[in-house]
């Protein structure tokens, strides 16, 4: 645990956003989700992958290079477990709980142990291609060092995709989740469209992706908009927002549909809840989200929106100038249960690395990051 979580540059300004971002990442590459929150010191391939995505468009590619390194290391160090689990799901076979690749490492790359804590999602690995696959050429990066690690992620997902786990938010492990699936189709799809794969491993991710793609039409889509699992009710969830962007997944319809649904229910004056049953801490809004709803509105010629979204997450920064994982003031979707959170872990998760990376991502799309290389 890092005792001062603090930036180095002046609070408030975006180039401190960063600052935490780079104080915090292992020498090795992994990114704490927060440093100074117990649960959360174990570096997640989703929220990773989102916050060097953050730190590359703000100027530090050799920082999202080391995560990526650090996640190909992570895969590649599996091989073994990796194919053991492939072989199983394609006998027909289930792996047992502990075969199946966890969502978070510790910042040195090891398993963290059985800690029975919310482990088993799919989501990260499909993130993770997709996000590399941007970082790649964004750099014209070379592939080699990636290959490996990419052939084990495409057979992992492939085999895998139409398996229950847990979502973005480690609940509900029973169910298949649209965001989930959407991460998968991504990080298929990119994969095989940069040519990180080839021959059978192309065919297979080419083959789940199509597949994904069409369960989630039949089975994950009520009154034209996306939700959030697979046979569920009509409710939406902030997560599916990444299918839109920066996945891009779906037809005009369908997306403008979830978009709405998305807009009616979860978001709140700049800030976007997650759903709308959310107890954790409470049920506040989620800056992450914020910055997810903004970049599809900044991608989409939706400015002055966009704008406000960045508005909102700039009168979030501590005076430290460090953004929490949730917004501390405005309207809970569930007030009476913040205190069992704050009972059980304390104080909300501050500063929450993926909260920085996604800021810099709106900041970036919006023109409004210095991008000169750290
Ligand atoms: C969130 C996850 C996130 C983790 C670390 C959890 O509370 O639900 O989405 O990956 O925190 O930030």
């Amino acid at each position: 645990m890092v005792a001062d979580p603090k930036p180095l540059s002046a609070p408030g300004t975006r180039r401190a956003a960063l600052d935490v971002i780079l104080l915090h990442q292992h020498p090795g590459g992994g990114y704490p989700a927060c440093p100074t929150f117990e649960v959360y010191g174990y570096s997640w391939f989703r929220d990773g992958a989102f916050i060097a995505e953050g730190a590359d468009r703000a100027g530090a590619a050799r920082s999202a290079r080391a995560f990526h390194k650090w996640c190909a290391r992570v895969l590649t160090s599996r091989a073994e477990r990796i194919e053991s689990i492939v072989s199983t799901l394609r006998s027909g076979g289930t792996p047992t709980s502990r075969e199946w690749l966890p969502a978070r490492y510790t910042l040195e790359g090891e398993d963290e142990g059985d800690t029975g804590w919310w482990n088993f999602q799919l989501d990260g690995y499909g993130t993770w291609l997709h996000l590399l696959v941007t970082h790649l050429r964004r750099h014209a990066g070379d592939p080699e060092p990636y290959r490996e690690a990419a052939r084990l992620a495409c057979e992992y997902l492939a085999a895998a995709w139409n398996t229950p786990c847990f979502d973005w938010w480690e609940e509900d492990s029973h169910q298949r989740h649209g965001a989930t699936l959407a991460s998968l189709e991504a990080g298929l799809r990119a994969a095989v469209g940069a040519g990180l794969v080839a021959g059978d491993t192309a065919d297979r991710a080419r083959t789940a992706a199509d597949e994904i793609a069409a369960a989630v039409r039949r089975e994950g889509v009520r009154d034209g908009h996306l939700v959030k699992w697979m046979g569920g009710p009509d409710a939406v969830d902030a997560s599916l927002l990444a299918a839109l962007t920066p996945f891009g997944l779906l037809e005009h319809s369908l997306a403008g549909k979830t978009l709405a649904a998305v807009e009616r229910d979860l978001l709140h004056e700049g800030g976007v809840y997650r759903y709308l049953e959310d107890t954790f801490y409470g049920g506040g809004r989620w800056p992450v989200l914020s910055a997810l709803l903004g970049w599809h509105y900044a991608r989409t010629g939706r400015l002055r929106e966009a704008e406000q979204m960045l508005h909102w997450m700039d009168g979030l920064f501590t005076e430290d100038g460090l953004l929490p994982e949730q917004a501390p003031e405005g309207r809970r979707l569930a007030p009476g249960r913040e205190q069992e959170w704050l009972d059980r872990w304390g104080p909300n998760a501050t500063p929450l690395l993926w909260s920085h990376g996604m800021y810099l991502i709106l900041a970036h799309e919006l023109g409004e990051l210095d991008s000169k290389p750290v």
